[in-house]
């Protein structure tokens, strides 16, 4: 089984990560992880920490001379600017006084004033520290090495920007194709693979930074080369549908997230939305010419891509367009502060959202496969592989 358990605040010293379940033997590239953590760094629209931050990962256990040796693979990532917030965030009791950064007004749409109601607290610092999405840079961490897992079995993972605000590429219907994914410039500022659209979504970010004002968005995310198999209709929470849903929806500002083309298979017939089924004689395979619904049945993946959509709220903080809330202590009015900056951080999402995918393909596909090395896993596979050749 494979488990995954991230602390850390966002201005405390560092992230920690624990990953169990990987299996013994599995190489790790420690510059294919750190790459993965810069590409949540990048992306127009991103604020001032993100040239502060320049995330490394230092691995602490669970990997020997380059491979993991099946016990649970831990990690940090340091904040880099701990140094300035040692006495705000003392884990030993320090003086009163105001370098203590006490969060007593809670911003609107963040978890500030339900995190402080429900654990009880005056000073939501001791909640928006972890709610951040500083969070995330574990996530990805962790999400690289299941890549590293996956690569082993041909499962690749990719995505692109398809939405900023009002601007879009294309319209819900439409597909682009995986390899064209694949195929992204990695020096896209905004992480779209249509150049018209992307132009669009840079002076949409310039003109609401200037404002002051916040965008959302949308990504797509795909998997290609998953097995048919993974996942289950038997139970509710064996459904991979709903494991990836429920993933993506943890990431923070994700406010929805579609499997396959959802929003068009609601508002289309059924000829319009549902895949038919063929056969490859000469790969012995089932396909389809068409993959509307995301690679995914009854909570089981039929060996197409998996496909997933996430749509992304715009970030709460505005810089110049304050919202209003009410002090937690005096219970007056004011007009939220600032504690981040970011504009849009939409590009920076999608790649979070592939280290989510990532995750759950690789919980599920060592659910099925199983094993505490590599070999056993790929001999595993390699049976499966086998069966579906002579089903
Ligand atoms: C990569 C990333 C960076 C973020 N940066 C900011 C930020 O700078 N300022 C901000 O107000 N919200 C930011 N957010 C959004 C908040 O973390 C999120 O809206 C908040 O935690 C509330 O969670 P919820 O929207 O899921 O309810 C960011 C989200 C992500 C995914």
């Amino acid at each position: 089984m494979l488990r995954f358990l991230t602390a850390g605040e966002s201005h405390g010293k560092c992230l920690i990560g624990i990953l169990e379940g990987l299996p013994a033997g599995l190489p790790v590239d420690f510059e294919f992880i750190n790459q993965q953590l810069r590409r949540r760094q990048l992306g127009h629209g991103r604020g001032g920490r993100m040239k502060i931050e320049q995330d490394r990962i230092e691995v602490t256990s669970g990997v020997r001379f380059g491979y993991t040796i099946g016990s649970p693979v831990s990690f940090t990532i340091e904040n880099k600017d701990w140094d300035h917030w040692r006495i705000p965030m003392s884990s030993v009791a320090v003086p009163e006084g105001p370098s203590l950064r006490h969060v007593t007004r809670p911003r609107p749409g963040h978890a500030d004033l339900p995190g402080a109601l429900k654990y009880q607290t005056h000073d939501a610092r001791d909640v928006l520290e972890r709610a951040s999405a500083r969070e995330t840079a574990a996530r990805v961490a962790a999400g690289a090495f299941c890549r590293l897992f996956l690569s082993r079995f041909d499962i690749r993972i990719a995505s692109h920007v398809i939405a900023i605000g009002s601007e879009r590429v294309g319209d819900d219907s439409q597909w682009l194709p995986a390899e064209k994914i694949f195929a992204l410039n990695p020096e896209s500022p905004v992480r779209c693979a249509d150049p018209a659209a992307e132009q669009r979504m840079i002076s949409l970010i310039d003109e609401h930074r200037k404002s002051g004002d916040s965008l959302g968005g949308s990504v797509e995310v795909i998997a290609v080369s998953v097995p048919p198999g993974l996942g289950s209709h038997i139970q509710w929470d064996r459904r991979l549908d709903g494991l990836i849903a429920q993933a993506m929806m943890s990431i923070q500002s994700a406010k929805g997230v579609e499997i396959g083309n959802a929003l068009h298979a609601a508002r289309n017939p059924g000829s319009m939305v549902h895949d038919e089924i063929f056969y490859d004689e000469s790969r012995r395979r089932f396909f389809r010419k068409t993959n509307r619904i995301g690679g995914i049945e009854g909570g089981i993946s039929n060996g197409e891509e998996i496909r997933v959509r996430v749509h992304f709220k715009p970030i709460p903080t505005l810089l110049r367009k304050p919202l209003r809330s009410v002090d937690i202590t005096t219970k007056e009015p004011f007009e939220a502060v600032v504690e981040r900056s970011d504009t849009c951080v939409v590009p920076a999402a999608g790649v979070i959202a592939e280290a989510v995918l990532a995750i759950v393909i690789a919980t599920v596909f060592l659910e099925k496969f199983g094993g505490d090395s590599m070999q056993e896993t790929e001999a595993a596979y390699s049976n499966w592989k086998t069966l579906l050749d002579r089903f």
